[in-house]
């Protein structure tokens, strides 16, 4: 189960180091002994609007009103994702439009990675019209520098980084729809919350090698989006 609920009247289990059960929902900053600061849509109709809502997984405590809300906000995925701690329940997917991913292996070695060839990733994503996940529903959307071309080290490492990003792919987590912060256009294709580097034999941009964090910085970034080593093993 997603929650275990107890009810303001079993402030006793909810006591903090403050020893009174004081601590606030910090989705609404209002105490968890009182009712939801949340006034916005969709929160209607809540019949246990004062009850609190602890996550299973991680134990962080919320108005459960304000857990709805926080979840009616989002992409309504089935999955939601803890603010404090960023445990991620259920599958959290993207918004990423319809597009192809392809790679290969090309011979030649990345600054830093002199004893391996080079994977390359070729992310093509069109324009098209913004779907109801996206911020301009029916509004079309532009898509800036496709083909992409991204490079990972063919290492033992990197060709792990490129199934866990097979795995973001399928789960529209690459990119996104909104405001590029580069140009500042909006309406447009983005990258999301996963970087790649985008030159090959330089780094005029920042986003090229050498750069020896790089793999375990993405590896980060993809278990921020709840993709890890363990997700690509089949589960029952
Ligand atoms: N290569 C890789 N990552 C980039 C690049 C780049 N050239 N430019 C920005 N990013 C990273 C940023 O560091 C940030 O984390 O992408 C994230 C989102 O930045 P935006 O500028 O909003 O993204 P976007 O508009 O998609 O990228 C701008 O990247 O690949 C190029 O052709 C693309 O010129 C465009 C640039
Ligand atoms: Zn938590």
């Amino acid at each position: 189960p997603l929650l275990s609920q107890d009810h303001k009247e079993t402030g006793s289990q909810r006591q903090d180091s403050r020893g009174g059960g004081e601590e606030d929902c910090t989705i609404c900053m209002e105490a968890l002994a009182g009712p939801s600061g949340y006034k916005g849509p969709g929160v209607g109709g809540i019949s246990r609007a004062e009850s609190v809502g602890r996550l299973a997984q991680c134990g962080h405590q919320y108005h459960l009103q304000c857990l709805v809300a926080m979840y009616n906000n989002g992409n309504k995925d089935g999955s939601l994702q803890c603010p404090t701690c960023k445990t991620i329940y259920g599958v959290k997917t993207g918004n990423q439009p319809p597009g192809k991913m392809e790679y290969h292996v090309i011979p030649h070695s990345l600054p830093g990675h002199p004893d391996c060839k080079t994977i390359r990733i070729i992310y093509n994503i069109p324009p098209g019209i913004q779907g109801p996940e996206h911020p301009n529903p029916g509004k079309p959307f532009t898509a800036r520098g496709f083909p992409r071309h991204c490079y990972l080290p063919d290492s033992e490492k990197g060709r792990k980084v490129l199934r866990l990003l097979l795995v973001a792919w399928d789960r529209r987590l690459i990119f996104s729809v909104g405001t590029s912060s580069t140009t500042g256009e909006s309406d447009t294709v983005i990258w999301n919350e996963v970087h790649h580097k985008t030159e090959f034999g330089s780094n005029l941009t920042g986003h090229g090698y050498p750069d020896p964090g790089h793999l375990d910085n993405v590896l980060e970034e993809l278990k921020a989006q709840g993709i890890t080593e363990e997700e690509c093993l089949p589960r029952d």
